[in-house]
């Protein structure tokens, strides 16, 4: 998969591995990138900016308050015009600010502006690389949707051996080539994922609920996005991260869920509705908390809520639609059942009775069943992982 024409934002920070990052500017642009250089203080002490900037062939930004390049605000200007951004050498104090958002200098300012992927190739001491805190900032970074090229091991700068040294150019060249770009098979493509359960308000301090914690919703969001989609995430209520770069709307009720989905509907090349909505809601929703009275049963009546991916599936025109069913019987016709009353293009039927499947759990077991009767079965896997099948099979059926 090819770098040309790729904008590449290269931010370097303070290490003994700088001057690697020479070579890596001069091998992207022999792959036709274009390149713009981002410097931390410390890193012009060990090379400087006008070899990056002969290099690269741009100017070189190293302070928030020097001359500046663009019309637009500096750092806002190169976040956005970036279609990669890659932190080599990232030292452990970079990798720090990212990890806890501090914005105190151009390239922690750009790297948290920026829409980007962002790659982070680490280079430090075995200490400093194998220090908790710096392995808990990467796996917080990693589970944000960064990327990681991990230190290679070796003879390092200060005089020990272990991981920490920055992988060869060529290697970084290869590894964005083959992971990073190659990996953004759904670029262009505009996916509304929904997640989470509803809420149906009773009175104005209780509701009627599931237990979906919106995990497998936001690992979806959250692959797609990692993969060069544009993500519209609609969820009920929840207590997850909203994953970087999607347009999030929070919506409480079904009703408001289908009013948020049809804004988003036309646009929507791909739809994933992984939400727990709510067949019913209240009929009469009490203005004021209801009192409990002596000695007598509680009735409430329920009335219908719209379904709204059975309205979707009437609506659709270009959309790839997938439904998730959750059943607790009858997996199969049950969803085959849904498939064909939603007008569905593929069904995700999860039974939620197995332990490692189904609400709040970090795993899921999953069946993908489409119109045509195939049924693929999928074993016990992560979220995160069934999300990234699922995307790959949802690609290989519209190429169909
Ligand atoms: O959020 P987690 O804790 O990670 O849990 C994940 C999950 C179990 C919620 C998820 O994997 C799942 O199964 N989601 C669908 C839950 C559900 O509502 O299933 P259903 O069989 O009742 O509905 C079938 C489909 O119709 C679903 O895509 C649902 O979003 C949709 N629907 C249902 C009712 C309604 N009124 N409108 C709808 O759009």
């Amino acid at each position: 998969m090819s770098l040309t024409g790729k904008k590449i934002v290269l931010g370097v920070s303070g290490g003994i591995a700088v001057y690697k990052a020479v070579d890596l500017v001069s091998r992207l642009r022999k792959k036709g990138a274009e390149v713009k250089v981002v410097m931390t203080e410390a890193a012009t002490k060990f090379v400087t900016p006008l070899t990056f900037r002969e290099l690269s062939a741009n100017p070189v930004v190293v302070s928030m308050w020097g001359e500046v390049h663009e019309f637009n605000v500096e750092h806002i200007a190169l976040a956005c015009w970036a279609d990669l951004f890659v932190v080599a050498p990232a030292t452990a104090n970079i990798i720090a600010k990212m990890a806890t958002g501090i914005a105190d200098d151009m390239l922690s300012t750009t790297l948290l502006a920026t829409p980007a992927q962002i790659v982070i190739c680490p280079a430090m001491n075995t200490n400093m690389y194998e220090h908790p805190i710096t392995k808990a900032n990467l796996q917080k970074l990693l589970d944000l949707g960064y990327k990681v090229l991990p230190a290679a091991e070796g003879h390092l700068a200060c005089g020990t051996s272990g991981a920490g040294r920055l992988p060869e150019p060529q290697a970084i060249v290869e590894y964005l080539e083959q992971t990073i770009v190659a990996a953004q098979d759904l670029a262009g493509l505009n996916i509304l994922v929904t997640a989470a359960g509803t809420r149906e308000a009773i009175d104005p301090v209780r509701y009627i609920s599931n237990h979906s914690s919106g995990k497998m919703g936001y690992a979806i969001a959250q692959a797609a996005i990692a993969r060069g989609a544009q993500v519209t995430l609609i969820s009920g209520p929840s207590n997850l991260p909203v994953p970087a770069k999607v347009n999030f709307i929070a919506v409480d009720s079904a009703r408001e869920m289908h009013a948020a989905v049809l804004d988003y509907f036309t646009q929507a090349d791909i739809v994933i509705k992984a939400a727990a909505v709510a067949d019913y809601r209240p009929k009469e929703v009490s203005s004021q908390k209801i009192k409990k009275q002596a000695d007598a049963n509680l009735t409430i009546v329920l009335e219908k809520n719209p379904d709204i991916l059975a309205d979707l599936g009437q609506k659709k025109t270009k959309q790839f639609l997938v439904g998730f069913a959750a059943e607790t019987n009858d997996l199969i016709s049950n969803a085959q059942e849904k498939l064909r009353k939603k007008n569905l293009d593929m069904i995700v039927a999860n039974d939620v009775t197995l332990s490692g499947a189904g609400f709040n759990a970090d795993t899921n077991i999953v069946k993908l069943l489409y119109p045509d009767g195939e049924i693929c079965s999928l074993e016990q896997m992560s979220k995160t992982k069934v999300a990234n099948i699922l995307l790959d099979c949802i690609l290989a059926k519209r190429k169909i």
